[in-house]
Parts: C-alpha cells; sequence; structure tokens
C-alpha cells in the first residue's frame, strides 16, 4: 500500500556544524512543493520531551528564508540530550533518564509520518534505536565536520573545517619561520584523522599525528632535524585532537559523564610540543584551532552537498523508501539502511592515495623515519 506522508519533523542534534541550515531550508522548501507540512523540533529531541512553548516550529517558506549561508542552527541543537539517557529533574537533582517510548508518544500524538534527523553518529545510533522503540519512519541525514560517518563518503561541514584549518596552517608559516621555532597545531575530529590529514597536507605541514596511526616522538624528532639541517628553521606539525603516542593513551580535557558518556577530546598538541621541544631543544609553540572549525558558515561545496542531502531526503520518503540514511556515493545521494552505519566509525584508509600522497612528499606520520622512500628511489634505480 503507497504510504501517505502529510507531516514531517526535522531536528538537528550533536555538535553543529556548517550546512544545517542549508539542510533545514531544502527539507522544507521540497516538502512544501509535494504539499507537505514540515515542524522542526528545537535542540535535538528536547521540543519534543519539554513540554516548552516553541518546542516545536513550523517550517514555511519564511521561516527559511535568507539562511542557507548562515552557520549554527536555527533550531538549536544539543549534545546532551540523548532520549536514552535524557537529563530529568528528580527533586534537586538532574539524572539520565529513558524517555524514548515518552518521545515516541508525542510524535503520534503530533500527527508526524516521519522523522528526518540532522545529526552524526551518534545521531544516526539514537535514531535507529528509536525506530526500535516505535518511530515510524526516520531518515538521517549525516553531518559533522569528523567527516567520521560510516556509510557517507563525506558529510557536510568537513570541507568548511579542512578550508579553516588550512587557511590557520598557512597563516601560522609566517610566525612559525620567523620565529625558528616548532609549532603544533591541534586539530579536531574525534578519534579520526580526516581534518588533521587533508588540511595538513594542503598547508604544507611537515608531520601529521592521526589516531590511525599511533606515533612514536622519534621519527618527529628525526624530521624536524632533517629540516633544520637543511637550513629550514621551522617545522610545522598538525596533531588531531585524538592522536596518541605507541602505547599511550589520547588526551582528554573533559571524561564523559551519565548525559555525555563521550569525552571531550583535547591537550595532546602542547603535550607534544613539550616533548619534542625538550627533545631538540628548539623553541616550540602549540595551538588548538577548536570551535573555530565549526563557526561560520559553510564553503559552496558544504551548502551544496547539505541542500542535495535535505532534497533526497524528502525525495526517499516521497517513494515510499524504508528507514536509512542518505550518504554519498560515488558522487551521487543514495539512500543506506540505518544499521549499516549505526555504531560505526569511518577512519582513514591508510593505503589510500591521500596518505600515500602525504607519505611520498616526506610528511612525517610518527611512525616511519623520514627517507623511508629513498630506499624505494635505491632499488629501482
Ligand atoms: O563532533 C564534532 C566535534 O567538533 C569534534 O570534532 C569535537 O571533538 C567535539 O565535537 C567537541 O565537542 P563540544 O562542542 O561539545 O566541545
Amino acid at each position: 500500500m503507497p504510504r501517505t506522508i502529510r507531516k514531517i519533523a526535522i531536528n538537528t542534534g550533536g555538535g553543529d556544524a556548517p550546512g544545517l541550515n542549508a539542510v533545514l531550508r531544502s527539507v522544507t522548501l521540497s516538502a512544501i512543493e509535494r504539499g507537505i507540512e514540515v515542524w522542526g523540533i528545537k535542540h535535538g529531541y528536547r521540543g519534543l520531551l519539554e513540554d516548552e512553548p516553541g518546542g516545536l516550529v513550523r517550517l514555511d517558506r519564511d521561516a527559511v528564508r535568507g539562511i542557507m549561508h548562515l552557520g549554527g542552527t536555527i533550531l538549536g541543537t544539543a549534545n546532551r540530550g540523548d532520549p536514552f539517557h535524557y537529563p530529568t529533574h528528580e527533586g534537586d537533582k538532574i539524572v539520565p533518564k529513558d524517555r524514548a517510548d515518552e518521545l515516541v508518544e508525542r510524535f503520534h500524538r503530533e500527527g508526524f509520518d516521519a522523522l528526518v534527523a540532522v545529526g552524526g553518529d551518534g545521531s544516526m545510533r539514537i535514531a535507529n534505536a528509536l525506530l526500535e522503540r516505535g518511530l515510524p519512519l526516520v531518515v538521517g541525514v549525516p553531518k559533522t565536520i569528523d567527516n567520521d560517518v560510516y556509510g557517507t563518503e563525506l558529510t557536510f561541514g568537513f570541507d568548511t573545517a579542512v578550508s579553516i584549518a588550512t587557511e590557520a596552517i598557512d597563516r601560522l608559516h609566517s610566525t612559525t619561520e620567523a620565529h625558528e621555532r616548532v609549532m603544533v597545531v591541534e586539530v579536531m575530529g574525534r578519534n579520526t584523522g580526516w581534518i588533521a590529514l587533508r588540511s595538513g597536507i594542503a598547508g604544507g605541514a611537515d608531520a601529521i599525528l592521526i589516531p590511525e596511526v599511533p606515533f612514536s616522538y622519534e621519527p618527529i624528532v628525526e624530521k624536524v632535524l632533517q629540516r633544520e639541517a637543511r637550513g629550514r628553521r621551522f617545522s610545522i606539525i598538525v596533531a588531531a585532537e585524538g592522536a596518541c603516542p605507541k602505547g599511550g593513551d589520547v588526551t582528554v580535557r573533559e571524561t564523559g559523564d551519565a548525559f555525555r558518556r563521550v569525552a571531550v577530546l583535547g591537550g595532546v598538541a602542547e603535550r607534544v610540543a613539550k616533548e619534542i621541544g625538550a627533545r631538540t631543544g628548539k623553541e616550540t609553540r602549540s595551538m588548538v584551532l577548536g570551535h573555530l572549525q565549526r563557526g561560520g558558515g559553510p564553503t559552496t561545496f558544504d551548502r551544496l552537498l547539505a541542500l542535495r542531502f535535505g532534497a533526497g531526503a524528502v525525495r526517499f520518503l516521497m517513494q515510499g523508501c524504508e528507514s536509512g540514511m542518505v550518504a554519498l556515493r560515488c558522487h551521487r545521494v543514495e539512500l543506506i539502511p540505518l544499521s549499516e552505519t549505526a555504531g560505526r566509525t569511518k577512519t582513514v584508509d591508510l593505503d589510500g592515495d591521500t596518505v600515500t600522497t602525504a607519505r611520498e612528499m616526506g610528511i612525517c606520520f610518527g611512525d616511519e623515519p623520514p627517507g623511508h622512500f629513498a630506499k624505494e628511489g635505491t632499488a629501482a634505480s
């Protein structure tokens, strides 16, 4: 029997990413074109769980006018709003409570036929679990600057973050060279090195440290000293926040808690800078790019990807799809099962062309000593 979609809800969850407002616009406009009503849920799922005025907002043409190029999200978002561990007042305490059944019940009461859940890996896991609790239909839209959502080649927000990080590395060159220092720049990415890898290569870093390659200090020191010997008396190291030394641990800024169960990473750049300074005798500095990477509007690429994902979500709903997540595969927007992505992480492919390019250019990953390819050259000649 063909399904009728009359009214859909949309939310944005987890850390924001440039492009969220573009998704809201394309979902809204393409739904309205088909006669479907769209409602936004404020702050993740809060608008459904807390009966606050304005928790659900009607998205019409006016509501999404002029927002496509803006950063953030007009709906707001939440990192501590998992409905299965929802922060709930109990006496004078706030405790995590499973409020998924209540959420599903409200969703039905409001007459929604489907949910478009815009979020990262955590949001896809929650969306999948809500389906099991009785939500009728969910289409996920993958966003995150980290680019770590499994099943899609790219997430929107990533291109913007890489551009911002690359520009920062470009700028750091002149001051680092002027002072003949070693600069360690920390970029985001959680437990993957996508941002570090791409911005590091594009920005001309001398070493790139990513979680996928546990690092040792010796090769990095060797790289710095080799440059020194060539008259390049400065070096730039890009470290993903999740990078960790061989046999060591990631550097944690804040541990997880009952509401947000993942730790907030941060501090690895300072750690690396101190060690490299001590081992090379060079003056070192560290800097953390932090939320600058998420702030402001999306690049044209991200804006377009976000618009395509949003329109794709509505198109698949109208075509009578099962629940799933829109994904970019071989330049096309497709729908993949939520179960294929939930609970998985897309890490950097170490045999891929990008890592190989970096290694061939002599960029150090902290695992092999510089000059690794010289052996290959000798063998070939
Ligand atoms: O997932 C996006 C992200 O920006 C990560 O790169 C980073 O580790 C985390 O969010 C930071 O979270 P918060 O905004 O809560 O500090």
